[in-house]
């Protein structure tokens, strides 16, 4: 009798042993992304670069799971404002912020004052206090505007296809609440004449980095201008796209009567740099900018300062010569 008990009692013991067994802890981990809006090639490809950044980290190790919630702002600032409330107000781990507007630092030092670790993607707010927890990931647009410079001085007739000792271009710009824009106009035309070009603008507006708008724009431009058109600039390769339905549309041809030129080397940028059908474009690292945002916000949760407030991923001049190595 008193070794039945003894059995039942052990394997009492035993099986409430299992029952108590601890399953491993899986920290989690919730991130906030607020993209200032969906609809924007260059944006898209990098809020994928970031979700698939988290996803290998979850596969890689169980014992943390990073839960990554992307929004749209929709290039609206009330709704981003009300987006990134609302991650601070459930108190996420952890923030990834393109701005929409950065012309206002409002939003920005809301963020700062949440305490909560931020890093600021795309779009800089000049001369901004970033605080122990936050800092921003970029690249610096002056260095796109010289390369794109470069690539149309680099033609064999740098970009003065009728010979009259005048290169005549068309500038679309990208939306001014990035300086992208700006540094771009500016530091292409630079680059042009510090090279030696004598340069003409016959056209220069707003296209908002958008294919459609760029499109309607270089429409209105080639119309007005026609042959003296010898050079279209483009603050990215969305607008591009837009704009080389346009040249196509007007009857002209990319290398031969006209060049095109834009910035981020989007795949179908690459494609049309390898067919000729544009002249070229500068890598705008989508994958390395994600890259070293998604390692600063783990360096942030682990307690580290940023190593740099304002973190510059390095631009490449893409044209026929090395295209290869950027087609997927
Ligand atoms: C890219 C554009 C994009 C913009 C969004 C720029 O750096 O070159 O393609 O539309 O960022 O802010």
């Amino acid at each position: 009798m008193k070794k039945l008990f003894v059995v039942l009692l052990t394997v009492l013991l035993a099986v409430s042993m299992i029952g108590c067994e601890k399953k491993p802890e899986v920290k989690e981990v919730k991130i906030g992304v607020a993209i200032y809006q969906f609809n924007d090639n260059f944006m898209t490809l990098y809020r994928n670069d970031i979700q698939k950044y988290f996803d290998d980290l979850n596969a890689k190790d169980a014992s943390v799971h990073y839960t990554v919630e992307i929004v749209d702002g929709a290039n609206d600032v009330n709704t981003q404002t009300e987006q990134v409330r609302t991650f601070i107000s459930k108190g996420v781990d952890a923030l990834i912020v393109n701005l929409v507007q950065t012309t206002s630092d409002a939003l920005a030092k809301e963020v700062v004052a949440s305490g909560i670790p931020c890093v600021f993607i795309n779009r800089e707010i000049a001369d901004f206090e970033y605080g122990d927890k936050t800092c921003y990931v970029g690249a610096d647009a002056r260095d796109s505007g010289r390369y794109q410079g470069e690539i149309i001085y680099n033609v064999k007739d740098h970009g003065d296809l009728n010979g009259d000792g005048t290169v005549s271009y068309i500038m679309i710009m990208g939306d001014p609440e990035n300086t992208d824009a700006q540094y771009r106009t500016e530091f292409s035309i630079k680059k042009m004449e510090e090279l030696g070009a004598k340069v003409e603008c016959l056209f220069q507006q707003t296209g908002n980095w958008d294919q459609a708008q760029g499109q309607e724009l270089v429409a209105n431009a080639l119309s007005t201008f026609g042959d003296k058109i010898e050079v279209v600039f483009c603050n990215n390769d969305g607008m591009a796209l837009g704009a080389y339905q346009s040249i196509v549309a007007a009857g002209r041809t990319v290398g031969k009567d006209i060049y095109l030129v834009g910035v981020d080397a989007l795949p179908e940028c690459c494609q049309m740099v390898k067919d000729g059908t544009m002249t070229g474009t500068v890598l705008n690292d989508d994958v390395g900018q994600a890259t070293a945002a998604c390692e600063t916000v783990l360096g942030l949760l682990a307690g580290k300062a940023p190593e740099k407030k304002v973190n510059y991923v390095p631009y490449v001049m893409v044209t026929t010569e090395n295209v290869d190595n950027y087609l997927k």
